[in-house]
């Protein structure tokens, strides 16, 4: 299949082209590279460096006739979007709008498979959260996500793009940067590997729920071989507070290291978790990945980074 992945060189990007590749599928990449990164893709895939709602970018997207599209590239940190909300819809809204626009100029309409968030749900819905719950987001960033799954919704019954939105919960795994959502793990794996001191902020029993990239990128790979509309979570619906993800990870690098108190953050949820039922009768998709089996695996792959020896 051509397929295209904009975000292509991010991290949950960088791990679907792989997999992509390695099926032997044709692959276009349109990544500015503004938190990517050349060295996630593969030698088959096809960059072409620019922001993705660029003319020429679009051009290029129409030449490739792409059969889908996984739409990754997003400014995507939520704190940033309340400093800058304009910013963050300028990317994340409109150029968004744009590239379903070009979409809809194509003759064979591509099936959209679009990264929405965690972050479309209030603060306070029941737990784990079920898709029906979102509304109110609590940040621009949610509101961003939300307003993109309405524009699916509406270019599905005005113009017949077949579209999907899987709702991430907190993604990790091995090459993940320090800004992303799901960027607590990444923070205390790169600080423990180093002989930095981790922070918490707050009491660290705040919750999320993590999950890991190779299950976010199986849920991806179905929904570009289904059918199925609408919304979906890809999560485990387990609650785990930040204290335990620190001391999994300090047990894997540096035992007895103590984490760094901070004050809490202003506007940071207290917990999060989402079903993934929908996705499971959906796409036939479930987490398989453990977190202790997870996160050992990205403890190591941090370790190797930092150019000390796997313990
Ligand atoms: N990581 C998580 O926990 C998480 C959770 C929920 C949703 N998401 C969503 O998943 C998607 C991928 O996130 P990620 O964690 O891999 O982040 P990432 O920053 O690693 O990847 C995003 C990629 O998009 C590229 N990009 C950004 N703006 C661009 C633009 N205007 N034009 C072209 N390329 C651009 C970046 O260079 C980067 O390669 C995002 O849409 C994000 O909002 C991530």
């Amino acid at each position: 299949m051509r397929i295209l992945v904009t975000g292509g060189a991010g991290f949950i990007g960088g791990h679907l082209v792989e997999r992509l590749a390695g099926e032997g599928h044709e692959l276009l990449v349109v990544d500015d590279l503004s938190t990517g990164s050349v060295e996630h893709l593969p030698p088959p895939a096809r960059l072409v460096e620019s922001d993705f709602a660029a003319p020429a970018a679009l051009a290029a997207v129409a030449a490739f006739r792409p059969a889908a599209i996984v739409h990754l590239a997003a400014q995507i940190d939520a704190a940033a979007s309340v400093v800058d909300p304009l910013a963050d819809a300028r990317t994340n809204v409109l150029s968004t709008l744009a590239l379903l626009e070009a979409c809809r100029a194509l003759e064979a309409r591509p099936r959209v498979v679009f990264a929405s968030s965690a972050a479309v749900y209030p603060e306070g819905v029941p737990l784990p959260a079920r898709e029906a719950a979102a509304g109110s987001p609590a940040t621009p960033y949610g509101v961003a996500k939300l307003a993109v799954e309405h524009y699916l919704a509406c270019y599905r019954s005005a113009h017949r793009l077949s579209s999907l939105a899987l709702r991430f919960a907190n993604v990790y795994g091995p090459r993940q940067g320090a800004r992303a959502e799901g960027g607590v793990v990444a923070i205390f794996a790169r600080a423990l590997a180093s002989d930095r001191r981790a922070r918490i902020f707050g009491d660290g029993r705040q919750t999320r729920d993590f999950v890991h990239v190779a299950d976010v990128v199986d849920a991806l790979v179905r929904a570009l071989g289904s059918a199925a509309q609408g919304s979906f979570n890809v999560s485990t619906a387990v609650e785990t507070d930040v204290r335990t993800v620190f001391a999994l990870l300090a047990g894997r690098l540096r035992p007895g290291a103590e984490p760094e108190r901070a004050p809490p953050r202003p506007g940071d949820v207290a917990r999060s978790a989402l079903s993934y039922d929908a996705a499971a009768s959906g796409l036939g998709w479930r987490p398989t990945v453990a977190l202790a089996e997870g996160l050992a695996g990205t403890a190591d792959w941090f370790l190797g980074r930092s150019g000390k020896d796997p313990r």
